[in-house]
């Protein structure tokens, strides 16, 4: 089965969350279980200055912008363990400094650049003669994809046999821009207000395209397949969600355990695994060590590695904090993003100089640190499609306590001390006082070593391996073969 796979960011040439990760692994194992997979990427500048082995295999290919307009754009390729990755060769387009915008807000020209990098990677296919089977694309930033496919190659004899699955990682994020970007695209303008169409409060939706023109659709957990169709989460989209419910289908994230596992991570100083958990401790001495704070014996570490966005719960964080650190622990926080959630957190910190450690930067070496050193880890988010940061602290025998939402609540378990099952600690209510009460259970039993030894030993043991979902998205392509056009 041939699988080309669109994706604005994979690991490791150029990431700023979770669909890195996602995208960089899954190919992997898809093509272990037999698929032929091509990733499809911008070229940004990151990836160009990372230097990767790479081989030019088209230059200067043209393409049809509509409306007369010509554009051209270069291929380059690397070859990844099982799977090619053909980047997207634009200057004007990707030779910038970052993949969507500055925390100035969005680049404008976002709704041009995504469909460039769609429509190029189409016709980037028929010029190495790969004709997919699938086109699996994910979030807004392919979606136009969908679009091309259905009122661009819909009579091309090379994409006949192509079937599509779309993936929303994140409802939330939607890609809407002005009505006149479909001209600008080389989209028909009837896409916009027809009864199908991409309009959304007045805006064009990208979101809606892969929504609408895929033969399936998918997200990366079940709770959150079944959250996004009702209005509190369904930003908007619940209805045409429901509409699509027989198409729609959730499937969990899985982990690249080759490169999150204490037993070989190369950023750590010291390695550990469930047999020998000595490590752990030079790990913790260290993370305290590079933020400033005193190490030793002491309290608890809580970390949290995130994206400082409305989502992952930093308002109630920022709430909390100082009650957090009355219940005597240390926390370390590392994430970048909204501006005034950074400042409030360096306010508190310097009050907190030795309670808090905190880093606002995009540090990938950081980010394994603190899931390696820290003994609890805090995902307060208000929504979580699947959340992977759960998984890793898991396997690092970092304990999560996290709001009962989306992939937390299908990853984590409650522990119950008696039966001496589950895997972490719950809240179900944005609130600090429904943190602060997972908190405080967590630490009882903190304090109790032989019971918090049994935790650790669960949360280690719990696997979130891609294989599994792997499988699961192979069988999806399989169905979407089988069943009629959409
Ligand atoms: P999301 O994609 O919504 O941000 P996920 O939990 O799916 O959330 O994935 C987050 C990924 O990004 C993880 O790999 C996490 O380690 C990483 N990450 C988030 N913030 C940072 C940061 N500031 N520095 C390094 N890695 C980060
Ligand atoms: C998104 C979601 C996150 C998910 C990730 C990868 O960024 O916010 O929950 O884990 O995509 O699917």
């Amino acid at each position: 089965m041939r699988i080309a796979f669109l994706a604005s960011e994979v690991f490791p040439y150029a990431k700023t969350g979770g669909l890195a990760d996602v995208a960089g692994a899954l190919p992997r194992f898809l093509s272990k279980l037999g698929a032929e997979v091509r990733v499809f990427l911008p070229f940004y500048r990151e990836v160009r200055e990372k230097n990767f082995p790479l081989k030019r295999a088209l230059e200067s290919q043209p393409i049809d912008q509509g409306g007369g307009k010509k554009a051209a754009f270069s291929v380059l390729e690397h070859q990844a363990e099982g799977f090619v990755v053909t980047f997207i060769d634009h200057l004007g387009h990707f030779d910038r400094g970052h993949l969507y915008g500055t925390s100035a807000g969005d680049d404008p020209d976002n709704g041009e650049r995504f469909a460039f990098f769609t429509k190029a990677s189409l016709e980037a296919m028929k010029a190495v003669d790969f004709s997919p089977d699938i086109v699996h694309g994910h979030d807004w930033q392919t979606a136009a994809a969908f679009a091309y496919l259905r009122f661009v190659y819909g009579g091309d004899p090379f994409f006949d046999g192509t079937r599509t699955l779309f993936t929303i990682h994140n409802l939330a994020y939607q890609g809407l821009f002005d009505k006149d970007v479909l001209g600008r695209v080389g989209l028909p303008a009837s896409l916009f207000d027809r009864d199908d169409g991409l309009e959304f409060y007045g805006k064009v939706s990208y979101l809606k395209a892969g929504i609408l023109f895929s033969d399936a659709v998918s997200t990366v957990s079940p709770t959150y397949s079944r959250e996004i169709q009702t209005p509190e989460f369904g930003c908007g989209l619940d209805g045409l969600l429901r509409a699509r419910a027989s198409v729609l289908h959730g499937i969990l994230n899985g982990v690249d355990y080759l490169e999150w596992n204490p037993v070989t991570d190369r950023h750590l100083s010291a390695r550990f695994g469930p047999r020998d958990m000595s490590g752990k401790k030079t790990c913790r001495n260290e993370l305290l060590k590079s933020f400033g704070i005193p190490d030793g014996p002491g309290p608890p570490v809580v970390g949290m590695v995130t994206r400082l966005a409305g989502q992952k719960g930093l308002d109630i964080v920022c709430g909390a904090l100082e009650r957090i650190l009355a219940l005597g622990v240390k926390v370390v926080i590392l994430g970048t993003g909204d501006r005034a959630i950074e400042d409030f957190l360096r306010g508190t910190r310097s009050r907190h100089p030795e309670g808090i450690g905190l880093k606002i930067a995009f540090d990938e070496t950081l980010a394994h640190m603190i899931y390696a050193g820290s003994d609890l880890f805090l995902i307060p988010s208000r929504y979580e499609p699947c959340g992977l940061t759960q998984m890793y602290a898991l396997k690092y025998g970092s304990i999560p306590v996290v709001r009962a939402t989306g992939g937390l609540d299908d990853t984590i378990r409650e522990f119950d001390p008696v039966a001496r099952t589950g895997n972490g600690f719950k809240f179900s209510e944005t609130t600090a006082s429904d943190l602060l009460g997972a908190l405080r259970r967590a630490l009882s039993l903190h304090a109790q070593k032989e019971t918090w030894r049994a935790l650790v030993r669960n949360a280690m043991a719990s696997d979130f391996s891609w294989s599994r979902s792997a499988r699961s998205y192979l069988d999806l392509y399989r169905k979407i073969l089988r069943s009629p056009r959409s």
